[in-house]
């Protein structure tokens, strides 16, 4: 796994608070309540279920909705999470169910071990609001790298009238850092956005409250996001 210039929250992330989300959090990965952004995803793109061969998740954990997603698409699937047990726990869960097309590895969202344009989707499932600020554009050049043109991206994260950062509940000098993060691709004009479904953490619905909000953002990355000028 190359790492560079690993900053203060990711370096927390990779000794320990990975772990640490993964132990307080694997008992409730197998609600069916904890599916309903990837049950939008799916619905959003049954037209193009048969093209989605190969899902990238990054920030997987222990891989249960990379997993839920590959099944509903018959697709291949990675997965990469800092946390080393949640990735350990999910390698052996998904070779005893014989998912031999799945795996999981150790690592973080600024620099991905995989090929350029390798996978037909890329998820990030609450994974962005964690990313140290000093790694964010790194973190997003490296899903355009690794998304095929012609690929969807979808994010599911905090989606706050105002962009804000507060402190995480359960480690110190790490922030939760909450804004529109389908934005920072569609402002780019490469990507284009399909479908935003907006709903809350306490429940599917749309939330008045704005510090209640989460979306779901699907976009679709434009194989050529220039129109030819003419030799006038
Ligand atoms: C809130 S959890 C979400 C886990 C899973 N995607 C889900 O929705 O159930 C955030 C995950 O992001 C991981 N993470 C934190 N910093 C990361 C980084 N810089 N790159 C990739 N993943 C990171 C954590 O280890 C954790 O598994």
């Amino acid at each position: 796994m190359k790492i560079t210039n690993r900053s203060s929250q990711t370096e927390i992330f990779v000794t320990g608070e990975g772990d640490n989300y993964y132990e307080r959090n694997k008992s409730a990965f197998g609600n069916e309540e904890q599916r309903h952004a990837e049950k939008l995803l799916c619905e959003a793109l049954s037209s193009f279920r048969a093209e989605i061969k190969g899902v990238l998740e990054i920030g997987c954990s222990s891989g249960m909705k990379l997993e839920y997603l590959c099944k509903y698409f018959g697709a291949s699937g990675k997965g990469i999470d800092p946390s080393s047990k949640a990735v350990r726990d999910g390698n052996e869960r998904l070779s005893r169910s014989g998912a031999t097309n799945l795996a999981l590895q150790v690592g973080t969202a600024d620099s991905l071990p995989y090929k350029d344009g390798e996978f037909d989707l890329v998820y990030f499932a609450f994974c962005l609001y964690l990313v140290d600020r000093d790694k964010l554009f790194a973190a997003i050049a490296e899903a355009d790298r690794v998304l095929k043109p012609g690929g969807f991206l979808a994010i599911v994260d905090f989606d706050p009238a105002q962009r804000h950062k507060r402190s995480y509940h359960h480690r110190e000098n790490v922030f939760s850092y909450k804004q529109p993060y389908a934005d920072l691709f569609v402002a780019s004009g490469h990507y284009y956005l399909v479908a935003k479904s907006s709903f809350s953490h306490s429940g599917h619905y749309f939330a008045k409250d704005s510090d209640e909000r989460v979306s779901l953002g699907l976009l679709y990355k434009e194989p050529d996001a220039y129109w030819v000028k003419g030799s006038e």
